[in-house]
């Protein structure tokens, strides 16, 4: 069939309506199909245009203070009716604030990344109204994150773009998703087609979280070199970052290898090496380590620095084929799902 024929018009469509029934209906969407924040990319053109889509756009503070998250959630609301999210990185030193300006701005949904959110934040916004998603990196946590009152869950495997856990989606997706039925499951890292969607839904996911998928949506802000990045780049060009030595702790960051990955090897090599030497205390090494990639996504994303700067990239990146309305990309993908579950049902009945 044609990738691109209506959604409406295939036999498949209904079935993959209901199995996104209880996804879309958390988010309020037409699909349960959530676009992963991404750090300077999803801000309000890319959020606003994925929720006119049908999906579920989500805005990524990363480091913006309280005022400046303000402006961009009343700058999305103006390009969309539709609901959106606002992802908060849990160590934000003014976490607290940045809860208050999402519920001043009624935010329907606010997604808590990076860590384990403090008991008070989920608190605060359940009370303030707001539907609370976590990132769950095992079985144990995801129960207590449940416990905790998150709303839903996203489990997110090591095929991701940007920061990692050391876990393939395919495992996680097994051992959490039998166990975890009081709250909606999206699963996320590496999903470029709609054949995956499906099988996910099939295993029992509420729905999907793409990042990588959407970078080069007509709508992204990311500069035409980034994007050029992601349309040359394939599955394998898409790493995570090397650890020389683990005295000395690096958090891993999936991104397409370039001058910086490079050089980020030959950092460590010298301050490994100054340390070894008694020139610099350990501490002072770990910081000289993490500063490396410092503003690094920016310069990437925004001023087009795609041989210093950091290109985080999932494994689905190979899927990225051309820049194209997220509208478009959200059919494709839709159409490929649909077309997918009318192909099994066939096999079915010819057996
Ligand atoms: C460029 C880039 C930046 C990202 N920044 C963030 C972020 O700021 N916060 C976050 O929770 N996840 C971030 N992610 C992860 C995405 O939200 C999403 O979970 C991930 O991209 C899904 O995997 P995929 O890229 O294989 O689709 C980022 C991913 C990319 C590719």
């Amino acid at each position: 069939m044609n990738e691109m024929s209506s959604d409406m018009s295939s036999p498949g469509m209904p079935g993959i309506d209901r199995l996104m029934a209880r996804g879309a209906a958390f988010l309020g969407t037409r699909y349960a199909v959530m676009g992963g924040a991404m750090s300077w990319v999803s801000e309000r053109n890319l959020v606003a245009a994925l929720s006119n889509a049908g999906a579920f756009g989500v805005i990524a503070c990363g480091a913006m203070e309280p005022d400046r998250l303000a402006q961009e959630i009343a700058g999305t609301q103006a390009l969309t009716q539709k609901p959106f999210g606002v992802n908060l990185i849990t160590m934000h030193p003014r976490l607290d604030q940045l809860v208050d300006v999402c519920l001043e701005a009624k935010v329907g949904h606010i997604v808590f990344a990076g860590g384990i959110p403090p008991g008070g934040a989920i608190k605060k916004a359940k009370e303030g109204g707001a539907k609370v998603v976590c990132f769950a990196p095992a079985l144990a946590l995801a129960k207590k994150l449940v416990r905790s009152g998150a709303d839903a869950l996203v489990i997110e495997g090591s095929e991701a773009g940007g920061h990692i856990g050391p876990v393939s989606l395919t495992v996680l997706a097994q051992e959490i998703l039998p166990h975890v039925r009081d709250v909606p499951v999206f699963v996320a890292g590496g999903i470029g087609r709609g054949e995956a969607i499906l099988s996910y839904l099939e295993m029992g996911a509420a729905g999907v979280q793409l990042g990588t998928r959407f970078v080069c949506a007509t709508e992204s802000i990311a500069h035409p070199k980034f994007k050029q990045a992601f349309l040359r780049g394939n599955a394998r060009d898409a790493m995570p970052t090397v650890q020389l030595d683990e005295r000395f702790p690096v958090i891993p960051v999936r991104a397409l290898q370039n001058e910086g990955t490079k050089r980020f090897v030959e950092h460590q090599a010298k301050v490994l090496a100054r340390f070894l030497a008694g020139e610099v205390a350990k501490d002072a090494a770990q910081l000289e380590i993490e500063h490396f990639w410092a503003g690094a996504l920016r310069r990437a994303v925004i001023d087009g620095d795609v041989e210093q700067g950091s290109l985080m990239a999932g494994q689905s990146v190979g899927m990225v084929g051309k820049e194209q309305p997220a509208a478009e990309i959200m059919a494709e993908l839709m159409a490929q799902a649909a077309a997918a579950l009318d192909a099994r049902r066939a096999q079915m009945n010819n057996s």
